[in-house]
């Protein structure tokens, strides 16, 4: 099966290409490559043994998205392609409007053109808001999302179903991550943010490794047992792997139509401060930190119920923090400079 994969040489999508690679799906990447990097594509094919067709291109770019469909015979896609910095969609929401939401329309419209009717979402938990209780369920309705970006993936969400309602054959998932870190065991791919790390693991790792003074944590006043925020972390190899199965499950349903949401999980919580104490262990490096102000949209506490992964795609997150932590840590010690 030829599986389009949009903004495949990003985080996440890097880690998902190489699993569907070792599930001998054969892949396309599209990517503007305008927060990654073509390097991460060459080290999958390496790791794997396997080719990847490359293409350069913006999903807003409906003459190249019709020319590739034209050139391959494409069965489902993936979309990972996304602007993603939360603080940042705040201050600039039109180009998060812009890129996400009639991205995803224009991909959609080709896909139409081209008749290929099966689709894997990026979302988020962000979709759930501030006002549902925790652990998040797919049964909540979703909330008031807290920025510009979170809104891009509510829209998102929204369109897939008014598509879906429009056409009985269109099957799509939404997989709603919760907070993916870690990196390929190998230590050769991993997340690369360009510039100041706006996430967690990417800025205690750079403190580690001391490119960065020290890390900012964000609110100490929270109701939760030390006071910082508590998420659910996962490791990003588990989160690639849950792509994998949902795209199995897609293929394998014959009553299924419409759109489907799971939540990708551990179904745990855990502090801020619990994963610095954390990377302190397994790095073995002291990490400073001091504690500041709250952030701006910050929840106290999220985590997933994955029951419904777990029970429909057979889908569940194996890897331990030590895990996540250790793979972190060795593809930031290997790679100080990301993809340099
Ligand atoms: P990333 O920035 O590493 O990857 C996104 C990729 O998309 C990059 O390679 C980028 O160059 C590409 N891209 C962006 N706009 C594009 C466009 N218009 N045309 C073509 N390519 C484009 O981010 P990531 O962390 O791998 O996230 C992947 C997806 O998962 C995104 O949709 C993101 O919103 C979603 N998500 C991420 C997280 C997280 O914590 N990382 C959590 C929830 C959801
Ligand atoms: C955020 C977004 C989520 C998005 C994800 C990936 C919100 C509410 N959620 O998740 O939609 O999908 O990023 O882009 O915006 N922290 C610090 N210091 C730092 C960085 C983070 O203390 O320098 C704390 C935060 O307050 C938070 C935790 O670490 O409690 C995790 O933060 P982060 O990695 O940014 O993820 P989320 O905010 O959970």
């Amino acid at each position: 099966m030829n599986i389009l994969v949009t903004g495949g040489a990003g985080y996440i999508g890097s880690h998902t290409v190489l699993s569907l690679l070792n599930n001998d799906f054969d892949v396309i990447v599209f990517d503007n490559l305008s927060n990654s990097s073509i390097e991460s594509i060459r080290r999958v094919e390496k790791l794997t043994d396997k080719k990847v067709t490359f293409v350069k291109g913006d999903i807003q770019d409906k003459a190249a998205l019709a020319e590739l469909f034209c050139a391959h015979n494409i069965d489902a896609v993936i979309h990972f392609a996304a602007l993603k910095a939360v603080g940042e969609s705040s201050t600039m929401p039109l180009a998060y409007y812009q890129n996400n939401v009639n991205g995803s329309l224009c991909l959609l419209e080709v896909m139409a053109t081209f008749k290929v009717k099966h689709f894997i979402f990026s979302s988020s938990a962000t979709v759930y808001g501030g006002d549902n209780n925790v652990p998040y369920i797919e049964t909540m309705p979703l909330g008031e999302a807290s920025s510009p970006y979170g809104a891009s993936k509510v829209m998102v969400e929204r369109m897939l179903n008014d598509v879906a309602k429009a056409d009985s054959d269109f099957r799509a998932i939404s997989l709603r991550y919760f907070n993916p870190i870690g990196a390929h065991e190998s230590g050769q791919i991993g997340e690369a943010p360009q510039g100041v790390p706006n996430n967690l693991l990417p800025y205690i790792a750079q403190v580690a490794v001391g490119k960065r003074k020290s890390l900012q944590v964000f609110g100490d006043d929270y109701q939760t047992l030390d006071g910082t925020c508590e998420r659910d972390y996962l490791h990003v190899m588990d989160l690639a792997e849950g792509h994998v199965a949902a795209l199995k499950w897609l293929n394998k349903q014959r009553g299924f139509t419409g759109v489907e949401a799971f939540n990708l999980g551990t179904g745990k919580a855990l502090s801020v401060l619990s994963i610095i104490r954390a990377f302190e262990q397994v790095s073995q490096q002291n990490i400073r930190y001091e504690i500041g102000a709250r952030r701006s949209g910050d929840l106290a506490a999220f985590w997933a119920n994955a029951d419904k992964a777990n029970r429909l795609l057979g889908w569940q997150a194996t890897r331990s923090l030590e895990q996540m932590i250790e793979d972190t840590w060795r593809w930031q010690v290997n790679n100080p400079e990301g993809y340099l």
